[in-house]
Formats: structure tokens, sequence, C-alpha cells
């Protein structure tokens, strides 16, 4: 049983890491949980979020604004630093808990570049240690249940295919807009990167190339970023997918979100289909308050359990399950888990996009 840092308290860290690891805890299966973030207004605004009163009563963790470094220092050798920062960031925190002897998980991407994720790789390997980069997608069941099929030679061979996955508008007045501007990410970098890794993750194809145009936009603080873009990524086989991303989703719209995937494949010689709708997952409400919402119940909800509060329930909450288990010293894993040295695909692509963009969508190679 491990103790655990979480660096940084932004929205990640409140919608699914934090409630996953406080339930991990109540259920003995991590140590002492702290969530480290620069500003103390944060941390406020943590301590303040609902779940901790009503699903977690009860179930405490300490909370500083202290460097980081400091606070991975403090932790038992061997404990895990769970990176939840802005992008940029992952790679220097990450290589500072290798040095200080500390497993890692990362929210993704872990790095912007291959080479950086395979410095991780080489430090990771050289001491021992896991680390894991948390693609939830993973875990929904349907992406397992496709992989399973695809590798059965049910659908043959990936051949054309489209993914989408728009955020809301109202993601321009979050943080965001301090740290999502051109020059460090873009909306295919910041969450395309999702449907990239599920399609190799359900086909084991590689992704070889990437084009992406993107289109700039203001933030209300006036920053400007890649909020809409549009990319090509080609892989090892010669298939082509099509991903759409933005910050652009209307605020009236009835999900937290739009997306899904769509793979044309070959078949056994008359064409097969994957057709995954991601955001709605049949359930339509309509509250006494005139709301019309969509939500799923598949990525992150709280439900009753036999236990006190409330339990995180959801592909959200089982892939942090699986990655502090992957912290277990001993214990095996598959591929099911991203890793550095079976994900670094996933940077290769990211590293050619920031390339491409800044190129006006020309063709790059993924190193
Ligand atoms: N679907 C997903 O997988 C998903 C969804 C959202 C975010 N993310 C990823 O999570 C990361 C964070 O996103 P977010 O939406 O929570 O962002 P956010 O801006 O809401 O939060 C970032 C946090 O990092 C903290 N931080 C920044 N520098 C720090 C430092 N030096 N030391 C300690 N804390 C520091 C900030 O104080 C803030 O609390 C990003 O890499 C993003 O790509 C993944």
């Amino acid at each position: 049983m491990r103790d655990i840092l979480v660096i940084g308290g932004g929205m990640i860290t409140h919608d699914q890491i934090l409630p996953s690891l406080l339930h991990l805890r109540r259920i003995g299966r991590v140590g002492t949980i702290e969530v480290c973030a620069r500003r103390q207004e944060t941390l406020n605004a943590l301590a303040g979020a609902w779940f901790l009163r009503d699903a977690f009563s009860g179930v405490g963790y300490s909370a500083s604004t202290e460097p980081y470094r400091q606070r991975i220092a403090a932790l038992p050798k061997r404990s895990i630093v769970f990176i939840a920062t802005p992008d940029p960031l992952h790679h220097e925190m990450a290589m500072a808990a290798l040095a200080a002897d500390q497993h890692v998980i990362c929210v993704k991407p872990l790095a912007l570049t291959a080479a950086h994720s395979r410095e991780i790789e080489a430090a990771a390997r050289e001491r021992g240690l896991f680390v894991g980069v948390e693609y939830h997608k993973r875990f929904d069941d349907r992406s397992l249940m496709a992989r399973r099929a695809y590798r059965e030679g049910r659908f043959g061979e990936f051949r054309l295919g489209h993914a989408r996955l728009l955020e809301k508008w109202n993601y321009r007045s979050s943080n965001f807009q301090n740290w999502f501007t051109r020059e460090n990410s873009d909306a295919f970098t910041y969450i395309g990167c999702h449907y990239v890794d599920l399609v190799a993750f359900v086909t084991g194809l590689i992704p070889v190339a990437v084009s992406v145009f993107g289109i700039p936009d203001r933030f209300p603080n006036g920053n400007e970023g890649y909020l809409w873009t549009d990319a090509r990524v080609l892989w090892n086989n010669g298939a082509c997918l099509n991903v759409q991303n933005a910050l652009g989703y209307p605020d009236a719209g009835p999900g937290p979100n739009t997306q899904g995937l769509t793979m044309y494949c070959s078949g056994s010689g008359s064409g097969a289909l994957i057709e995954h709708s991601d955001q709605y997952r049949g359930l339509k409400y309509s509250y006494g308050d005139g709301q019309y919402v969509e939500p799923s119940p598949d990525y992150f909800q709280y439900v009753e359990w036999a236990g006190l509060g409330l339990k995180p329930a959801g592909y959200g909450y089982r892939s942090i399950e699986a990655l502090v288990e992957a912290c277990e010293e001993g214990v095996a894993h598959n591929d099911l888990l991203a890793t550095p040295a079976n994900s670094s695909y996933n940077e290769a692509v990211i590293e050619a996009a920031r390339e491409s963009i800044a190129r006006d969508g020309a063709t790059v190679s993924c190193r």
C-alpha cells in the first residue's frame, strides 16, 4: 500500500483523480494522499468540493503549496507521484519523481516529444520503477470489446476512420486560458491523443505521420490558442484517421462534450465497421428545473454502495485503480496499461503534430 502525492489540484484532479484515490484509500488500497499545487486558492477550491462531504466524509487527504520537489522528497521512497499539471510540465516532474525513487502515474500526454518519453522510460527501467499514463478510454468496456474482436480478426483491417472530441465552449473561461496557448498546446494535442491512442489500442497499428490544421481563436483573457483543429493521422498499414477537436461544443449541448469514433475496415471481403457514440450512452434526463441532459453512466459517476457515502464508478475510476495496482511491485501487467515503453507513439504523434500545426498542416513523419 503506497502513499500518493498528486501534483496539481485543477479540473482533472477534482473530476477524476482525487475522488478515485479517496475511494482507494477508503478500501485500504493506498496509504496517505497529499495534493500539492502552487496556489492556495486552488487547494481551497478543492477543499470545498461537494464530494468530500457527500461521498467521502471522514476520508482525509493533506494539501500543500510547497514546491513539488520538496513534497516529492518528503515521500517515502517507492511511493507514487501522480502528475496532473499542464502538459509542458509533465516531463520535468516525471524525471524529478523518478530521480527521487518514486513510481509515476501521469495524465496524458506523458510528454511533448518522443525523446522525452524515451528519457522517462530509460530512467524508470534503470531504477525498476513503474511509469503509467492515464489513458482512461482504454478502460471503457466498449474499447476492450472492440480490441478483442479486432484482434480476433472479426473486422479485418482498419482502412479509414474519423474521430471527434469537442469540449464545451466554457473551457475557454477556465485556467486553460493561461496555458493552452499557441506555443504550448492545441486542441489535437490536448484531447485528440485519446483517439489516436485508442485506435492503436484496438488495432495494434502504429501512427507514422500526421498533418494538423489549426484555427487560432482568442480566450476571454486575450490569449490566443489553436482552439479548433483538424488532423489526419496515417498508420503503418496505410490507413487514415481524421480527428477533429475543439474547445467549441456549445454550452447548451446536452452532454459535457461531443465525441465518438468511426472506423471502416476491410472485413472479410465485404467491409466492416466499428462505430462508437461516446457521448450519447442512451440516457435522456429532463430535470424539473427545465434542464435537459444526456449523462454518461460510463466515464465517471458517483453511486451508492454497501459502504458509507458514495463510490466512484466508471472507466475513469477503473483506470486509476489499475494504474495504482501496477505500482505494487511484483504485479505483472500486460499492455492494457499505457507505459512509455508501449505507447511512445503518442508522444511521437504530438511532436509531429506541433510541427505540422506551425507549418499550416504540412504532413510530418512520426519519429
Ligand atoms: N481526459 C483527460 O485525460 C484529461 C482531462 C483533463 C485534463 N487532462 C490533463 O490533465 C492535466 C491538467 O489538466 P487540468 O484540466 O486539471 O488543468 P488545470 O489548469 O485545471 O489544473 C492544472 C493544475 O496544475 C497546477 N500546477 C501548475 N504548475 C504547478 C507546479 N509547478 N506545481 C504544482 N502544481 C502546479 C495548477 O495550480 C493547477 O492546479 C493536463 O495535462 C491535461 O492534458 C486530461
